[in-house]
């Protein structure tokens, strides 16, 4: 088994993408800032129901490298949300142990967000509760160009060889790298796809997909997805286990 890959039948590392929050809204006759503002709130509870059910570790998938596409109002808020999520939250989770850190091009961000992730970072850096992991601007494929990108440049300064070149070198420079890999991959919204989201990661994760709306989500569906993966036999390309073959 790789990085942090586990049998346990409970997931050390959650990923979710967050999906349904426009439906929500547009199902009450709300403007989509509104399922936004509930997917927000939504995201602070389900932090609170991991860190009980004593997952170590809990990736949001906040925004992705795709979302700049949608029209500029809603691009505006959801960045205004999540700068006024990381100061309304930040004193909470850092009481609560909790470590934030965020994955994603922080290039495409003003100055002021990126400041305040990176102070956020900086201010539950040697916290050990739950590690808090927020996706924005993010995307699979970016992580994985990004990687080859620094191997490459590696190689091209005679830091390293073509043939030192592994699974487990490229995994150290990736995103998640230092944390273990999801287990368990949850999707919200009623879509089954990855949606570029954590391509290199979720090789041998458990897909969890719900009808649920992003904003419906609560800790009995929370719980629903962890007893569905404590029921699923992670062969990771092996054989079953003898007891469990038929
Ligand atoms: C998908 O719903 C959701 C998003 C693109 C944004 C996710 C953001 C949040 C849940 C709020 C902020 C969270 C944090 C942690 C700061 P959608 O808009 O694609 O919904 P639809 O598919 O129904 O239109």
């Amino acid at each position: 088994m790789a990085r942090g890959e586990t049998q346990d039948p409970k997931p050390r590392h959650v990923a979710v993408i967050m999906d349904g929050n426009g439906r929500w809204a547009r199902n009450r006759g709300l403007p989509r800032a509104a399922g936004h503002r509930r997917g927000a709130k939504v995201a602070h509870e389900v932090v609170e129901s991991a860190s009980r059910a004593g997952i170590e570790a809990l990736t949001l998938f906040a925004f992705s490298s795709e979302n700049w596409r949608r029209p500029t109002h809603e691009v505006r808020l959801l960045m205004d949300l999540l700068r006024r999520t990381i100061r309304k939250e930040l004193a909470g989770l850092d009481a609560n142990d909790v470590r934030l850190s965020f994955i994603g091009d922080r290039s495409r961000f003003s100055a002021a967000l990126a400041n305040e992730m990176a102070a956020a970072e900086s201010r539950t850096a040697d916290n050990d509760g739950l590690r808090l992991i927020i996706a924005v601007d993010y995307g699979g494929r970016w992580d994985i160009v990004r990687r080859a990108r620094d191997l490459a440049a590696a190689v091209q300064a005679g830091d390293m060889t073509v043939d030192e070149i592994d699974e487990s070198q490229f995994s150290a420079g990736m995103s998640l790298s230092g944390w273990p890999v999801p287990d368990l991959l949850i999707r919200t919204g009623g879509e089954c796809r990855i949606s570029n989201f954590l391509l290199w990661d979720l090789a041998y994760s458990e897909l969890f997909f719900t009808d649920v709306l992003w904003p419906d989500f609560d800790e009995t569906v929370l719980a629903g997805a962890l007893d569905w993966f404590a029921g699923r036999e992670r062969r990771f390309g092996l054989v079953a286990a003898p007891a469990a073959r038929r």
